[in-house]
């Protein structure tokens, strides 16, 4: 049997591994016997060598079977979660994760924090005052077989090499590599014992992926490995090259969600929310088609359904669920300023990272993964792309905690604007789907 220095050198020489070589290395590297070194230097070797797909897959299922799966056998029906690859204002799983579940699709969610300048969901449910994220995997289970959804936090069980791996892939500049990307996200979403996965994968400056190239590229990695274990999936590319929505900020986000739920909120919250039900409806087999899956979706919005099944979620995660009749009770920032156009024409672009970082300056994110965010504070979009102004009209709201706050970072929020003479409508929110060939059976 090959030592583990000669797998390594194996991947380094551009060689692929023989089934059941991955799991070693990280059966290795779990027990102790693989240092973190060795494993850098491995990681290294695939981000400069690759995996095919089928080592990729290996080494997901290595991840996933390095903690435990979650055994959602006693709820009924095709379970069906989304995952986002991170954007600017992406607060979609707050309405949507109801809308589905309302439908009558389960989703069992374990959802992430905002590190960088991108916004994580944990952070937008604990503005609600009292939402707690932190549940047991037995109130998880019971949770989503009475509501039909809950969203929790990542525990330590749930694939533990994906945790000791990020570490290192992000000190030796591994991130960047789709096998490991597809890797680390599915090992943790196929351990939420899934039947189905749709996929939202972003693209723009506002995104991981900044060209609709490697996008693509990571998304056929995520459904080809999703489908080879079994999952039925699909992904979405879409923009992110223009925040969504207006708000930024989790106690604003987490309104601005209700206000889709209540029938209203941004159009491009909508349009997205109920295109990833719609495709989370055909996977979970209640719709045949996507258009079915839109208009069951609207429904469940103008019913009311939805927004009744966020009410009772936000009860059973010991959060108020007043706030979804009355978003005056969410945390409200002391300074709310707003930074006006500086001269008449249109807005012919906004900048998402601009705004994504002055939100982590404002607080509303972090830099480091054990800082504490602000809920109160963010900004709020009142001139998207093509909108015409005058000079002195609003461009968008600074909420922050103080005045040398907003001070800091009123240059860098006015820098993401550019206003021109000719009118530059916004491009398309959705530019393809992937589908893949797996079986969602429950
Ligand atoms: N998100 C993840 O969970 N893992 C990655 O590697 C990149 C993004």
């Amino acid at each position: 049997m090959a030592t583990l220095v000669e797998l390594i050198a194996k991947k380094r020489d551009g060689g692929s591994h023989d089934p059941g070589e991955i799991q070693r290395l990280i059966q290795a590297l779990i027990s102790g016997e693989l240092a973190d070194y060795q494993m850098s230097a491995w990681l290294m070797a695939t981000f400069l060598r690759g995996l095919e797909p089928r080592e990729t897959l290996e080494l997901t299922d290595a991840m996933l079977g390095s903690g435990v799966v979650l055994d959602l056998s006693d709820v009924p029906g095709v379970k069906v979660d989304k995952h986002s690859t991170g954007g600017v204002g992406d607060k979609i799983s707050l309405p949507l994760a109801p809308i589905v579940a309302a439908c009558g699709v389960p989703v069992p969610m374990v959802s992430g924090r905002g590190l960088g300048h991108t916004g994580g969901t944990l952070d937008k449910l604990e503005s609600i005052p009292g939402f707690r994220v932190d549940l047991s995997i037995a109130d998880f289970r019971r949770i989503v077989r009475e509501i039909g959804t809950c969203l929790i936090g990542q525990t330590k069980e749930i694939a533990p090499a994906d945790k000791r791996i990020y570490a290192l892939r992000d000190v030796t500049a591994t991130v960047e590599s789709i096998p490991l990307i597809t890797a680390s996200i599915l090992s943790k979403k196929l351990a939420e014992g899934i039947d189905a996965l749709v996929l939202d994968v972003k693209v723009g400056r506002g995104a991981f992926m900044k060209d609709l190239d490697r996008a693509r590229a990571l998304a056929r990695s995520l459904v080809d490995v999703a489908s080879r274990g079994g999952k039925g999936v699909t992904a979405l590319l879409t923009d992110m090259d223009h925040p969504l929505g207006f708000a930024i900020g989790n106690a604003l986000e987490a309104a601005e969600s209700i206000d889709v739920l209540r029938g209203g909120g941004p159009r491009d919250i909508l349009e997205l929310t109920l295109d990833l039900a719609a495709e989370m409806l055909v996977l979970g087999k209640v719709e045949a088609d996507v258009e079915g899956g839109r208009r069951r979706a609207q429904q469940a919005i103008d019913t009311g359904a939805a927004a009744e099944v966020l009410r009772k979620l936000i009860a059973a995660q010991h959060g108020d669920p007043r706030v979804v009749d009355d978003t005056s009770l969410l945390p409200r920032a002391k300074v709310v300023q707003t930074i006006t156009a500086p001269r008449a024409g249109f807005v012919v672009d906004v900048d998402p990272l601009a705004l994504g970082y002055a939100g982590v300056e404002l607080g509303a994110g972090r830099t480091r993964a054990d800082q504490a965010v602000d809920p109160a504070v963010g900004l709020v979009l009142r001139a998207p792309k093509g909108t015409e102004v005058r000079a002195g009209d609003p461009l968008i709201d600074v909420h922050a905690s103080d005045e040398a706050s907003f001070a800091r970072v009123s240059a860098r929020v006015a820098s993401a604007f550019r206003i021109d003479d000719a009118r530059v409508a916004r491009g398309p929110l959705v530019f393809e789907a992937l589908r893949g060939s797996g079986s969602s059976a429950p």
